[in-house]
């Protein structure tokens, strides 16, 4: 399947299906219900430098369409993801990046130094955007100049490829891409899930203990997907496209806005086994539109004020983790 390999330099992947932060475990668990051969990578749930209980429940619900969560960054902290689960993640035949989360700079850059040397960890992600903690402030995820902050530090400390995570619940996410490409992200991850609540009007409880929380599924679709754009026209960095993605088509629709790659979250949910399929079926997609290349589709979309995707700069360029494309 070399014709779905993309690169986010200095990675390869086989293809662009990648596993979303927080959705699918450490792999160990997902690997007698999904192929992870055949995936293009594993982004493992957002670990902090201490453990964390994260929110009291309800921290989970349905809604019409879609999840509302409000986790809060459960986990057991960075010594344990070093110790039990990032050797489960390096077992599988397939890319690993490490998503990090914290609420002072001082500890992304802790958490960024620690795992620059684990030779397992093909890249971070780092979680600038987070809707569950400090009650939904968002630090790091709306202010331009403290999402730069972050992401420069942690560049400094780590040699690893850096992917920047942002939240959609800004009013101009390119000025967020702008800004985190200036301080040397290699790739932005656009987007987080988008803030929401429910409410049952009979008793007037929210659906959440934290009130809000964080909106993905199918619905969020059409916002991640113009946040993708906005940010793929903003930046030269690939953009790999997150929110609502399920179908092959869905996809190819992120990489016709400009994405390299795409995270597949709340649909694992209904279906633990899609993430291992989709590579197929994207392949189905491109013998039937004549397609050699998937690379072929990305940046083509094709509006009335075309503004053709810059080139990127790093393309062709030797892969740590080429050996699992
Ligand atoms: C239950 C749940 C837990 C999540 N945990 C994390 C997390 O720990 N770190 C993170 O960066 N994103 C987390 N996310 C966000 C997803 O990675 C993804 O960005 C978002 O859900 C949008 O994609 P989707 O609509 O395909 O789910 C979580 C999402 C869900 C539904």
């Amino acid at each position: 399947m070399a014709r779905l390999a993309v690169h986010l330099p200095p990675l390869a992947l086989r293809n662009p299906i990648l596993s979303a932060s927080g959705t699918y475990g450490h792999a160990a668990e997902m690997q007698h219900m999904a192929d992870i051969r055949a995936i293009g990578g594993l982004v493992s749930k957002t670990v902090t430098r201490l453990p964390r209980h994260g929110n009291p429940a309800p921290r989970i619900c349905e809604t019409e369409a879609g999840f509302l969560n409000s986790i809060g960054l459960e986990n057991k902290g960075l010594d344990y993801y070093v110790r039990e689960l990032l050797p489960q993640m390096a077992e599988q035949d397939t890319c690993v990046i490490t998503n990090i989360g914290a609420e002072r700079v001082e500890d992304f850059v802790e958490l960024a130094a620690r795992l620059s040397d684990e030779p397992a960890v093909d890249a971070l992600e780092v979680n600038l955007s987070c809707p569950n903690v400090q009650e939904g402030k968002l630090p790091f995820a709306t202010d331009a100049r403290m999402a730069a902050r972050v992401i420069e530090e942690v560049k400094r400390a780590t040699k690893k490829p850096i992917f920047a995570k942002l939240s959609p619940n800004v009013s101009r996410i390119s000025e967020m891409a702008i800004a985190v490409e200036a301080a040397g992200a290699d790739a932005i991850t656009a987007v987080n899930t988008v803030l929401g609540m429910q409410v049952n009007w009979r008793t007037g409880k929210p659906g959440l203990h934290t009130v809000q929380g964080g909106y993905s599924g199918t619905a969020i679709k059409p916002i991640a997907l113009r946040c993708a754009w906005e940010c793929a026209r903003s930046v030269s960095i690939p953009i790999i496209g997150c929110g609502g993605i399920t179908t092959a088509h869905d996809v190819l629709e992120f990489m016709v806005v400009g994405c390299t790659a795409v995270q597949i979250g709340t649909a694992s949910f209904g279906d633990p086994g899609l993430v291992g399929r989709l590579a197929g079926e994207v392949e189905a997609l491109l013998d039937s539109a004549g397609i050699d290349d998937v690379n072929a589709l990305i940046g083509t979309l094709r509006t009335p004020q075309a503004t053709p995707r810059a080139t990127r700069p790093h393309e062709g360029q030797q892969a740590p983790c080429a050996s699992k494309t």
